[in-house]
């Protein structure tokens, strides 16, 4: 049976397998190597893919779009005209449903095995809710990969390249930078960072703002008022801004109240009113150069990675760091697909107890820190780091606390994300009360066991030091997911439902 990569994206998403001696891209029922990561209910029925990213400016109000987005975040839904309430991890399970319907057509055989890629920058409540996601769509997800690994596996694979990597990866909602060692099929991960929001989603955005004050400028409407205009807007400036990556000018369109209103907007203009965009993925690079532990000349290659990554400004900006040209032969939208191809053959041989066609090798890194939240010696609450970011996955590690009065009944356990020790800059996963048994000292010890899986999802558990005894449960209830109960009856709402 067949196992497929599926390169799930904010604006675009790609299917591949590996069925002969290199990974190939599967198309989609209408023919074509990418697919929409678009939904529209009409009349209830969900329609992905080309035809909904063609309603999404007509009928905005029943077009989920960029739902890659709101993955993980807690209480983020969209409701439909009937008030039908959906969740991202819902909305992707139609995507990814379509996604594997179509493989399977073309394939002739069920798909049912899966990886699916995620930013490296995505935390654990996303990459749950990924995976939660495929699971929704009745597919068995095998893994988990980061969207950089699978772009630097197929490059390396192709080009039959080793050394160190750095892959910079802009796509439509996030960027990531990962610097790897390849040597031959294995993939070593030094380092990983980067933006869960920042894409060509956001380019988009700002020359929106400036379209719509040149609109208005020339007499027109408030174009954003309505949901229409504001559709309307962002599809003009999405291809105003691509046709700007090959010309130097264009005028930007746009209909509103029976008018056509033209903005000429420059590519000078477009990168005076993005730079700061572009500056922000700079000092991403250069934070992961430094956590790596490397500079410019111990980067064999430079993978650019994404559509946004054809934008001119960006060679332009990795040129000037660099000094030197990134690399190209590297196809910046089917990469991670293929990639991730790979990684599902790999997997789905070890699954299956199988030999894979292309065996490799991946050692990825975490990209947040774990840990929870303890007093210091000065009695201030703060961000205990446990395991650090960049730590090398599976990982488990512990650390010790203790007590703050003899007979203590209870501590309030947190359970941190972030890099930082002060709590405004990291995020609290899971926040509990664990009771302890009667008749403490002071100073009792506590320990706390985390651990990151292969997939860069989080396990917690906490002892009491001189028993052993557990104290929370193995696998905490994220706050910020939707439970496997949930799952379990999405999955069966979903399962005889035809997407179109
Ligand atoms: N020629 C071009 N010039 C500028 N931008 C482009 C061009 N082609 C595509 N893009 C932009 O690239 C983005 C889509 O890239 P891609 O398909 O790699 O993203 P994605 O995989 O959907 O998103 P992500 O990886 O962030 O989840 C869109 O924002 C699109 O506007
Ligand atoms: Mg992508």
């Amino acid at each position: 049976m067949g196992v497929i990569g599926i390169d799930l994206g904010t604006t675009y998403s790609a299917t591949a397998i590996v069925r002969g001696p290199s990974p190939e891209i599967l198309e989609n029922r209408e023919g074509e190597r990418l697919t929409p990561s678009v939904v529209v209910f009409e009349n209830g029925t969900p329609l992905v893919g080309v035809e909904a990213k063609r309603l999404a400016a007509v009928l905005p109000d029943d077009c989920v779009e960029f739902v890659k987005r709101k993955m993980g975040e807690p209480g983020a839904a969209y409701v439909d005209a009937d008030g039908k309430e959906y969740r991202p991890e819902e909305v992707s399970a139609l995507v990814l449903k379509r996604l594997a319907a179509d493989a399977s057509m073309q394939l002739g055989e069920e798909v049912r095995d899966v990886v699916v890629t995620v930013p490296a920058y995505f935390d654990d409540a996303r990459r749950t809710a990924t995976k939660d996601a495929g699971e929704i769509a009745g597919l068995n997800v095998l893994g988990l990969i980061n969207e950089p690994t699978a772009a630097g596996i197929a490059y390396g694979l192709n080009k039959q390249q080793s050394g160190v990597f750095l892959v910079y990866d802009l796509g439509g909602g996030t960027f990531d930078v990962t610097i790897m060692r390849v040597t031959g099929t294995e993939f070593d991960i030094m380092a990983t960072g980067g933006d869960r929001n920042l894409g060509g989603f956001d380019f988009d955005n700002l020359l929106m703002g400036h379209v719509a004050t040149r609109i208005r400028d020339q007499g027109g409407p408030e174009v954003r008022e309505s949901d229409k205009g504001e559709a309307e807007l962002r599809a003009q400036c999405e291809q105003a801004k691509r046709r700007l990556t090959s010309m130097p000018q264009t005028i930007v369109r746009v209909s509103a109240e029976g008018a056509t209103f033209q903005v000429p907007v420059t590519r000078a203009e477009f990168e005076e009113l993005t730079a700061s965009l572009l500056a922000r993925t700079e000092v991403t690079v250069d934070e992961v150069m430094e956590n790596a532990g490397v500079d410019w000349d111990k980067i064999d290659r430079i993978l650019l990675v994404g559509g946004s990554t054809r934008m001119p400004m960006v060679s332009a900006m990795v040129q000037r760091m660099s000094g030197r040209m990134p690399d190209i032969g590297i196809n910046p939208d089917e990469a991670v697909a293929l990639g991730a191809a790979v990684y599902a053959d790999t997997l789905g041989a070890a699954a299956g107890g199988a030999i894979a066609r292309i065996p490799v090798a991946v050692s990825d890194v975490t990209s947040q820190s774990l840990g929870t939240i303890a007093l210091n010696e000065r009695n201030i609450a703060q961000n205990s780091i446990i395991i650090p970011a960049n730590s090398k996955i599976p990982v488990k590690r512990e650390k010790s606390y203790y007590t703050v009065q003899p007979g203590q009944r209870a501590v309030d356990f947190e359970l941190t994300e972030g890099d930082d020790e002060d709590l405004r800059y990291v995020t609290v996963l899971k926040s509990t009360e664990l009771l302890l048994p009667p008749g403490l000292p002071d100073e009792a010890e506590i320990r706390v066991v985390m651990a990151y899986d292969i997939d860069g999802v989080v396990h917690a558990e906490v002892f009491l030091g001189a028993t052993g005894q557990s104290l929370g449960a193995v696998e905490l209830q994220r706050d910020n997911n939707l439970g496997a109960h949930a799952v379990e009856q999405m999955r069966n709402a979903m399962r005889d439902l035809e997407i179109l």
